[in-house]
C-alpha cells in the first residue's frame, strides 16, 4: 500500500508534536488509516534549532513554499501560523500543486478560509482544519459529520485556552497577571502574537469559523463583536466571586431575526455551573441543535499534544480517502448572511 506522504510546515508545540506522534504510534497510525503515514519533508524558519524531536530522516525543505510544491508529498500540513505572509502563499500554493492541506491556523482560515476551501474545491482536493477550534475538542467533525442532521441554533463556549488559564490561575492562586501569563507560554497555550489571545481575536477567529459551519454562511469576521480580557481586573474577578460569579471570555454566535450575531466578550457565568468551573487551559463548546437538543463538548483547548492529536484526526481522515467538505459543505454553496450589530455587554 502506498503510504500518505506528508510535508510539515511549522516545526514549533503544533509540528513538533505531529511528528512526535507519528513517530510514536506508526503501527497504530498504520493500522487505522490502513496504509503508513510517512512523513517525507519538514521545515521551520531554523534549521539548527534544536526541537527535542529527531527530524534526521526527513528531507529539510527550502522554505514553505518548496516544500508545499515539492513532488515528494501528498498532504502540506501548515503549522507556522500568521494569516499572510508564508501560511498563506504556501497554503495557495500546496491546493494549486493538486496536495490536500491540514492546517491548525485558525487566522489564516477566519481571514481567507472562504477563497483557500473555493481554491481546494476547484482543484479537486481538501482542507481540513480540526484543531483550528477548541485544541484537542473534536469539535469540527461533531458539527459536520455527527450533528449533520440538525439545523444549528446556537454556538457558544470558551475557546481561548490562554485567557481560561490567565482568569483561573489569577482568581484560584491569587497570582498576578504576569506571572500566569509566563506560565501560559511555557505550557505551549500562547499564540506567536499573544495580543491575539487576549484581544480576544483569537476566539473571534474559531467563533467564525464555529458559525461558517453552523449556519451554511460564508466566513464573516470582520462581524464579530469582540472584547478581550486585558480590562478584566483582579478586583473584578474577585467581586464577581462575591456574588457567586466567574468570568469568562465567552463566545456566542446565533441566527437572529435581525441576522448572524457572533459576540466574543468577557461574561458573569455562575461558578457552580459547567462553564463557571471549567479551569486552566480547558475549552467548552456548546452546539444546540434542532433534533439534538444541546451537546457539550470539553477539553483541552491549547498546547502541544490535544492540538497534535486534533492535527492527526485530519492526516488519519485523509488517508482512509475521506473527503469531507470544506465547512460540512462545499463553500460554493454557503450563503451570504446578514450581520447583526449588538452592543456588547
Ligand atoms: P510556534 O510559534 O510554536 O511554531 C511555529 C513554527 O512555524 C516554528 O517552527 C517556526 O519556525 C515556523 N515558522 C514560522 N514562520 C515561518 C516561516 N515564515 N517559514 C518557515 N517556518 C516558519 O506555533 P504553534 O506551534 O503554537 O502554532 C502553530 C499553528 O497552530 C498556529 O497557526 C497556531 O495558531 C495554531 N494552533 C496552536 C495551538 C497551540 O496550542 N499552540 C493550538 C491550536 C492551533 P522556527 O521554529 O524555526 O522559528
Ligand atoms: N492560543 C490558543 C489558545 C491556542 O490559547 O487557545 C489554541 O488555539
Amino acid at each position: 500500500t502506498q503510504p500518505l506522504r506528508l510535508g510539515i510546515a511549522g516545526l514549533g508545540t503544533v509540528g513538533a508534536g505531529v511528528v512526535k506522534i507519528i513517530q510514536r504510534h506508526a503501527d497504530l497510525l498504520a493500522a487505522r488509516s490502513g496504509r503508513p503515514i510517512a512523513i517525507t519533508a519538514v521545515t521551520a524558519r531554523d534549521k539548527l534549532k534544536n526541537r527535542d524531536v529527531d527530524l534526521s530522516s526527513y528531507h529539510w525543505a527550502a522554505d514553505p513554499l518548496a516544500l508545499a510544491q515539492s513532488d515528494e508529498i501528498d498532504v502540506f500540513v501548515e503549522l507556522m501560523g500568521g494569516h499572510e505572509g508564508a501560511a498563506r502563499e504556501a497554503t495557495e500554493a500546496a491546493l494549486r500543486a493538486g496536495k490536500d492541506v491540514i492546517t491548525a491556523n485558525k487566522a489564516l482560515l477566519a481571514h481567507h478560509g472562504h477563497e483557500l476551501a473555493r481554491l481546494a474545491e476547484d482543484n479537486g482536493r481538501v482542507i481540513r482544519f480540526e484543531a483550528a477550534v477548541a485544541g484537542g475538542i473534536p469539535v469540527i467533525k461533531t458539527m459536520t459529520e455527527s450533528l449533520a442532521g440538525n439545523a444549528i441554533r446556537r454556538v457558544m463556549g470558551v475557546m481561548n485556552g490562554t485567557c481560561n488559564y490567565i482568569l483561573t490561575r489569577m482568581e484560584s492562586a491569587g497570582l498576578p497577571y504576569e506571572t500566569v501569563f509566563e506560565e501560559a507560554r511555557q505550557l505551549g497555550y500562547l499564540e506567536a502574537d499573544p495580543t491575539l489571545d487576549v484581544g480576544g481575536i483569537d476566539a473571534g477567529h474559531k467563533l467564525a469559523i464555529l458559525s461558517a459551519i453552523a449556519f451554511g454562511t460564508e466566513m464573516n469576521f470582520d462581524a464579530v463583536e469582540i472584547e478581550g480580557i486585558e480590562r478584566v481586573s483582579i478586583d473584578d474577578i474577585n467581586r464577581a466571586a462575591d456574588m457567586g460569579y466567574k468570568i469568562k471570555l465567552l463566545g456566542v454566535a446565533q441566527m437572529t431575526a435581525r441576522g448572524l450575531e457572533q459576540r466574543m466578550s468577557p461574561c458573569l457565568v455562575p461558578a457552580d455551573s459547567p462553564l463557571g468551573q471549567l479551569q486552566g487551559g480547558t475549552n467548552m463548546v456548546v452546539v444546540e441543535g434542532d433534533a439534538v437538543g444541546q451537546i457539550v463538548l470539553r477539553g483541552a483547548g491549547a498546547g502541544e499534544g490535544p492540538t497534535a492529536s486534533a492535527v492527526m484526526s485530519d492526516v488519519v481522515e485523509i488517508a482512509r480517502g475521506v473527503r469531507l467538505p470544506t465547512f460540512g459543505q462545499p463553500a460554493s454553496g454557503l450563503a451570504r448572511a446578514q450581520a447583526a450589530r449588538t452592543a456588547v455587554p
